[in-house]
């Protein structure tokens, strides 16, 4: 489903943010990013959506090889990701509900889809009793679920987040990675980018750790 292949990334003269870099994601894992501050792991996210290019190697995501996909198709094969991160972005001016029917307003869904899934996907998140709220009200826990529901919203294969926990206490940290797990079971395609090593290691996922900008281990849990 995500395939890197001799992937290097260089922003600047000297040494490559991402340095040959080989990696197999299959459809329907969970796969955590760690390493340290300035290891690569937002440049690999950022390779995935195209928001960067790489400066050798070939990166291939569903089956489309990245290099080859024109500008206009991006915003196509982007809604095939769905973005999560650690500051949450969201809409201040717009409550919890406008904030996930936002994101199928862009892709013109019909307003009785909007009806149809909005509610739904705010109560897979717990959310359903906050859907007038405002960002503002939310604690840092249910601001991120808002910003996973709108991130799920138009059913994207790929869930890739970044330090989603990276603003949140010890407790929310712990459900917002189950929700990220759930999501997962139910089919989605899940990487996570985090420091939080506590729970890396108590969820039993395949970890991939990067050192400055080369991947160093990519170890599956034991079943
Ligand atoms: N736009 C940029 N221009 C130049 N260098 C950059 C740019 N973005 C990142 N870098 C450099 O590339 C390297 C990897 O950065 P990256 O943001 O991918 O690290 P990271 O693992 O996500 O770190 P953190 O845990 O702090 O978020 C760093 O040395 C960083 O300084
Ligand atoms: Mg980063």
């Amino acid at each position: 489903m995500i395939t890197l292949s001799h992937v290097s990334k260089c922003y600047t003269e000297g040494i490559p943010a991402l340095n040959d870099i080989n990696i197999d994601i299959e459809e329907g894992e969970f796969v955590f990013v760690v390493g340290n501050s300035g290891s690569g792991k937002s440049t690999f996210l950022k390779l995935l959506t195209k928001e960067l290019e790489p400066s050798e190697g070939t990166i291939t995501v569903n089956g489309v090889n990245l290099r080859k996909l024109r500008r206009k198709r991006i915003p196509m094969y982007r809604r095939n990701i769905g973005m999560v991160y650690q500051d949450f972005r969201l809409l201040k001016d717009r409550n919890v509900y406008e904030n996930v029917a936002f994101a199928q307003r862009v892709i013109e869904k019909s307003p009785r889809q909007i009806k149809k899934d909005v509610p739904l996907m705010l109560s897979t998140v717990g959310l359903a009793a906050k859907y007038r709220s405002n960002p503002k009200q939310l604690s840092g826990g249910e601001q991120q679920r808002v910003a996973i529901a709108r991130a799920l919203i138009n059913k994207p294969k790929i869930l890739l987040a970044d330090e989603p926990t990276g603003n949140l206490d010890p407790d929310n940290a712990w459900d917002i990675m189950s929700l990220l797990d759930n999501i997962n079971a139910r089919g989605t395609t899940v990487v996570v980018v985090t420091h939080n090593m506590e729970i890396v290691k108590a969820m039993k996922k395949r970890v991939i750790t990067l050192k400055k900008g080369s991947l160093i281990s990519d170890e599956r849990p034991v079943v």
